[in-house]
């Protein structure tokens, strides 16, 4: 199976998934990003099972909004049962590096939320350690070099994702270099920087679920 099959087949499974869940009130959280894409597509098939959706960005509601469901405001939203995201790595214990695609803020408050957060993602993300992917960090403008070189002082290398303005009008520090032994500490520890909006590691609060495709089929971690 190529990498697009996997992530079609864990997009389909988490729609599975959610199915028997659904009825004409639930609001499900969505995430951004190719493997929520392929969620989103799937789903789609099913839009009179459920009221509609939270976006985690402008692009997710778009096409959330061309597939004719119904996109509402997360201030407008009690709760939501579900949230379901890709990562860019996960670890054993379902902690995450997201934000690769500049929406780490956004989906984090809407995993915030969700009663389960389902990781959707195919093999290659899951790792033994999280680091080899460069760890994005959300960073008000004026505050960049500072908050870099902060970075440098835990120990990280921190690099400007040049032409990037995240959905809130702020810019991405991708930190390359880390091998990241205690995620909660430094999730804490990033989140402490002055001019810090947010940053990718999802320790704190973790996936539920990991859905994860591989040659074998989906293979579901919780
Ligand atoms: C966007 C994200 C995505 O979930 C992450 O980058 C994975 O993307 P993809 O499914 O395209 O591999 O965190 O900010």
């Amino acid at each position: 199976m190529t990498q697009d099959e996997l992530k079609q087949a864990v997009g389909q499974a988490a729609v599975d998934r959610l199915l028997p869940h659904l009825d004409d009130q639930s609001i499900i959280g969505v995430g951004t990003g190719s493997t929520a894409n392929c969620f989103i597509d799937a789903l789609a098939k099913h839009k009179l099972a459920f009221d509609g959706a939270v976006a985690s960005s402008e692009a997710t509601a778009e096409r959330l909004k061309s597939h004719g469901i119904a996109v509402y405001e997360l201030n407008s939203v009690g709760h939501l049962d579900f949230y379901v995201d890709g990562a860019d790595e996960s670890n054993e214990h379902l902690e995450l590096i997201k934000g690769g695609g500049a929406a780490l803020t956004r989906e984090k408050i809407v995993a915030a939320v969700a009663k389960t957060f389902i990781c959707i993602a195919d093999e290659s993300k899951l790792v033994p350690v999280l680091g080899a992917f460069p760890l994005p960090v959300e960073v008000i403008p004026m505050a960049r070099s500072h908050v870099a070189r902060e970075i440098v002082k835990l120990g990280g290398d921190p690099v400007y994702r040049e032409g990037c303005v995240t959905d809130n009008g702020n810019v991405i520090l991708d930190i390359y270099n880390l091998s990241i032994v205690n995620p909660q500490q430094l999730e804490s520890d990033l989140n402490a920087i002055v001019g810090v909006v947010c940053n990718g590691l999802f320790a704190a609060r973790p996936a539920d679920v990991l859905l994860l495709g591989t040659k074998d089929g989906v293979k579901t971690l919780e």
